[in-house]
């Protein structure tokens, strides 16, 4: 199933609100990165990525949930049409990150997945934020949902690879590459934790 034409047009309205709020949320990034660089001579996220739901992506995960195809449904029950992802150094940065953001005033926590703490059973690791941000227009304030994945490198790594994996075999993984992953997504959480340390115990003999 489609959008009606009608519909159509209305989520092109709510989307290009999506942009706006996405553009924000980069900026509240880049003035971290600018006050982290200031502060303390160190910069925890190495990278962000930012994404926006096509209409074809938003109708399938509205048809999957049985909810009606309709722009306001989308704006309603979805909660990651602008997706916002920042890539840290270490795993200690992730919480830190997700303090920062809980803090901000003019930002409403909508939901919280700690996936770092508690991983999935697939192995996938993220802490996952859902905020709702204003977004200031010419007559009226907006607030929008946008999802905010924090994770380091390694975590990233993975999750590029077990996606890859989970659309290729179209979510009927065969055990042994869901074991296989499962067993890689442990040591890469060791490792973080390795780096870190030896991170914390080099820039305490400096
Ligand atoms: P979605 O309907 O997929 O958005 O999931 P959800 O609403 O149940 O939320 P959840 O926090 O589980 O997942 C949100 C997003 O996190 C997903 O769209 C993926 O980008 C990512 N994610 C969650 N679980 C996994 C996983 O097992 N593997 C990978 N590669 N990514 C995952
Ligand atoms: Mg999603």
């Amino acid at each position: 199933m489609r959008f009606s034409q009608d519909e159509f047009e209305k989520l092109k309205n709510h989307l290009v609100l999506y942009r706006c709020v996405m553009k924000d949320m980069q900026t509240r990034v880049d003035v971290l990165q600018e006050d982290f660089n200031n502060l303390k001579q160190y910069n925890p996220i190495e990278h962000v990525k930012t994404r926006l739901k096509t209409p074809e992506s938003i109708a399938r995960k509205l048809n999957s949930r049985g909810i009606a195809l309709t722009a306001d449904d989308a704006r309603q029950h979805l909660t990651d049409i602008a997706g916002i992802r920042c890539i840290c150094s270490y795993a200690k940065d992730i919480s830190d990150l997700a303090e920062i953001f809980k803090r901000q005033p003019d930002i409403k926590l909508l939901a919280e997945k700690d996936y770092v703490t508690n991983p999935k059973p697939s192995g996938y690791r993220s802490h996952h934020l859902i905020l709702n941000v204003p977004v200031h227009l010419t007559d009226r304030t907006e607030h929008l949902a946008v999802e905010l994945q924090i994770r380091t490198q390694a975590m990233d790594f993975w999750a590029t690879l077990e996606h890859k994996a989970r659309y290729k075999y179209n979510d009927a993984m065969p055990l042994h590459i869901s074991q296989a992953l499962e067993k890689c997504a442990q040591e890469i959480a060791d490792l973080d934790e390795r780096m870190y340390e030896i991170q914390r115990s080099v820039s305490l003999e400096i």
